[in-house]
């Protein structure tokens, strides 16, 4: 399958070896080609004028809404655009968190995205609640088996990565699911890494609130979503004021609009939601088995290449299960960077650093790691490429 073609960036230059999409992806042309046509035919605000261009701006960020719905097997009513994962968490932090009483808990855990952590202290401290965080296993995955001592009547929300931005693990949400419902916890999941490797029914994971970005999958910068089961977000009050999110409002007060708008203040990202829209629609139409397949080769070739040089650590699963293709590494004393920039002089792009993710950095010890992510567009080349990189970095740094 050859869908490197598809990406502008990466069919005008083959030596470009783009091995950092776990901090955003490329832009195939299908979601180029949509927000084009918005800004050239259809650009308008949205919700408000009455003019055929206005018109036109609606139904198309409207029908965005309705194909990220359709793509995660959720109701339009359920899908908040936000301006990304971290949005999205923050909202809820503030709607749902403001609503929680001295002394609850909060679970998270120490593999977490800076984004899945900060908003939580901050409630913390807002709300005199007590955060607490499940442990990371040497494997780089979440240890749930921590679950049942940490999860008590107290806790009110479990916050945690379906995928690991850095050791690429898949969090067991099953377990998760079930020890919150034990409880009457709601669960919120950062599926930032998850969502652009193939489609995903959202409300079967059994979860109160998903979020991610669309600039991960596709799509442009600066759009996201919350999907919210219904009934949580019914429950909750708004985030932000203004614009949009209103029924009604006097000088004394204001009624409010039902979700998804009630959480949209402010004139919304319209051409990032039709180009999210647009990558769930481009999506749709890729054989996913096949690419899981050739993304957990490409991802095996990484780890049976860093296998063979001396002084390299894989800072996650060794095997292919529960797994994506993300894959961190140290090398000796090197310093990330270092490593990175070596990287470049042969055209890889990795990203060196502790990736937004410093409790996990110091559950290993490190300062950073080096890390190479896998996308539907990787090829061999760029596995080698990278291979051919990291020997050089070993000889000059090691
Ligand atoms: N969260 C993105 C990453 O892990 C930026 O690189």
């Amino acid at each position: 399958m050859n869908l490197r073609e598809q990406f502008p960036l990466l069919a005008s230059d083959p030596g470009i070896h783009y091995l950092d999409s776990g901090a955003s992806s490329q832009v195939p042309q299908a979601v180029l080609d949509a927000v084009h046509t918005f800004e050239t035919a259809q650009r308008a605000n949205v919700h408000r004028g009455v003019h055929r261009l206005a018109e036109a701006a609606t139904a198309a960020y409207e029908g965005a809404r309705y194909e990220i719905a359709a793509f995660f097997s959720g109701r339009r009513d359920e899908i908040v655009l936000t301006s990304g994962t971290t949005a999205a968490i923050n909202l809820v932090a503030h709607s749902f968190g403001d609503g929680l009483k001295p002394g609850d808990e909060i679970v998270i855990t120490e593999i977490e995205h800076h984004s899945n952590i900060v908003p939580w202290q901050m409630l913390r401290d807002r709300r005199g609640l007590v955060l607490k965080a499940l442990p990371v296993t040497v494997e780089g995955r979440i240890d749930l088996s921590a679950l049942d001592g940490m999860v008590t009547k107290k806790t009110k929300l479990i916050a945690l990565a379906h995928c690991s931005n850095v050791t690429g693990a898949v969090a067991d949400l099953a377990k998760v699911v079930a020890a919150a419902k034990a409880v009457g916890a709601a669960v919120l999941v950062d599926g930032a890494q998850r969502v652009p490797h193939g489609p995903l029914d959202i409300p079967a994971l059994g979860v109160d609130f998903y979020a991610f970005s669309g600039h991960k999958m596709y799509a442009p910068h600066g759009i996201g979503v919350l999907w919210g089961k219904r009934e949580r977000l019914e429950a909750m009050p708004p985030f932000l004021g203004g614009g949009d999110m209103i029924r009604h409002v006097t000088i004394e007060k204001t009624t409010y609009a039902p979700p998804p708008t009630r959480f949209e203040a402010g004139t919304p990202n319209i051409s990032g939601a039709i180009g999210l829209g647009a990558a769930c629609r481009w999506m749709s139409g890729l054989d996913w088995k096949a690419i899981a397949q050739e993304e957990m080769r490409l991802t095996g070739r990484v780890l049976d290449g860093l296998a063979k040089v001396p002084g390299a650590r894989v800072v996650g699963p060794l095997g292919l299960q529960q797994r994506i293709g993300v894959v961190s590494f140290a090398l000796g004393q090197a310093h990330p960077h270092d490593v990175a920039q070596i990287l470049d002089r042969h055209g890889v792009a990795c990203r060196g650093g502790h990736h937004c993710a410093e409790p996990l950095m110091d559950r290993f010890d490190l300062m950073g790691t080096t890390r190479a992510s896998i996308a539907p567009y990787t090829e061999d080349a760029d596995i080698d490429a990278l291979l051919e990189g990291v020997d050089e970095a070993r000889r000059l740094l090691g």
